[in-house]
């Protein structure tokens, strides 16, 4: 009995050690906390820390430094999403501000948000702002991704397939997205549409120290990535994920087909009652829990 019982009276503070052993070791598998330099973070912690992220991304949103509301929404949707297999960044890329509004809002969304990065540029388009993105980002991050994407504004991303689809895929030499022309299926065809696609790290690195794209910034930027990476002899690492991108039903002929659940990427969402019908069709709001607080 009294052997019983000293067992039974262990027990607490075996479990107070386990519990302190956790602790300890769950912070050493976490990944190492994240440096950013300070004009360029973003997602706080997200829930699913426990997991050790089996790759990085980070998202650049092109936009433009007045698109306030848009960024506010995109911060909302891409603030409730995440994925287990993956370190998510999503951070904002404009040009050089131009009005002295802008110095002030921005900083205010950059000390608030801190996922923002301006780049030195004028804001144009077809006039290189691509080609700043990718050469930038070794510069000025004060870490690499396994991959790094370019995103519209006005497409939804949904992270946990698109992580599940880029998980098996490797890590150097990579050039996913979405093929053009439309009907396409030949991902070493032509060039990924600019709704949003991913180079690895390695590639970016090479947009930055080749003098192939630095000599081909102006055009359809889009396009000329494909073109850099040809020339190059780059990305022999392909691929197409069709039919999970594409553009809202009946928005662009045959590059536009209806809502599927495995949608990676929905794009030319440009009025409220788009974005309203995607959100419904993929429940994202349905995890929202009853409460005395609100009734929605
Ligand atoms: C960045 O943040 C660090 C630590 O908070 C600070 O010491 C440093 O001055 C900041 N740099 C800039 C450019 O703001
Ligand atoms: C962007 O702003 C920086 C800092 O003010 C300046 O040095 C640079 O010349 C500007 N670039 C362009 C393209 O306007
Ligand atoms: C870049 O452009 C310059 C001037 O047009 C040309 O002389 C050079 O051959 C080009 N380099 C490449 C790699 O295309
Ligand atoms: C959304 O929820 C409904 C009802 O639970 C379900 O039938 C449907 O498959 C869900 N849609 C997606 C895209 O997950």
């Amino acid at each position: 009995m009294p052997k019983r019982r000293q067992v039974l009276s262990a027990l607490p503070s075996l479990a107070l050690l386990l519990f302190i052993y956790f602790i300890l070791f769950d912070t050493r598998i976490k990944p190492p906390p994240v440096v950013f330099s300070n004009t360029t973070i973003t997602q706080q912690e997200t829930p699913h820390s426990n997991t050790q992220s089996q790759f990085s991304l980070l998202i650049g949103i092109l936009t433009r430094p007045d698109g306030y509301d848009r960024r506010h929404f995109l911060r909302l949707i891409y603030g409730i999403q995440s994925s287990p297999i993956a370190e998510i960044d999503v951070k904002f890329v404009f040009c050089n501000l131009t009005k002295a509004e802008q110095r002030v809002f921005i900083a205010l969304e950059i000390l608030r948000f801190k996922d923002i990065i301006i780049l030195d540029c004028y804001e144009n388009m077809n006039s290189g702002k691509t080609y700043t993105y990718f050469s930038s980002l070794p510069r000025i991050l004060s870490r690499r991704y396994d991959y790094v994407m370019k995103a519209d504004d006005d497409v939804f991303l949904r992270l946990a397939p698109l992580a599940l689809s880029l998980q098996p895929r490797p890590r150097l030499d990579l050039y996913y997205g979405f093929v053009v022309p439309c009907p396409s299926m030949d991902p070493f065809v032509q060039y990924m549409s600019g709704m949003g696609f991913v180079l690895s790290w390695d590639l970016v690195e090479w947009i930055e120290s080749s003098n192939i794209p630095v000599n081909y910034t102006y055009g359809p930027e889009d396009k000329l990535v494909g073109l850099w990476l040809n020339m190059g002899n780059k990305a022999k690492n392909r691929f197409s994920n069709k039919p999970a991108m594409y553009d809202y039903p009946g928005t662009n002929g045959r590059c536009s087909h209806e809502l599927i659940p495995e949608t990676v990427a929905v794009h030319r969402l440009k009025r409220w009652a788009q974005w309203l019908d995607v959100l419904h069709f993929f429940n994202v709001t349905k995890a929202l829990e009853e409460s005395k607080l609100y009734n929605v």
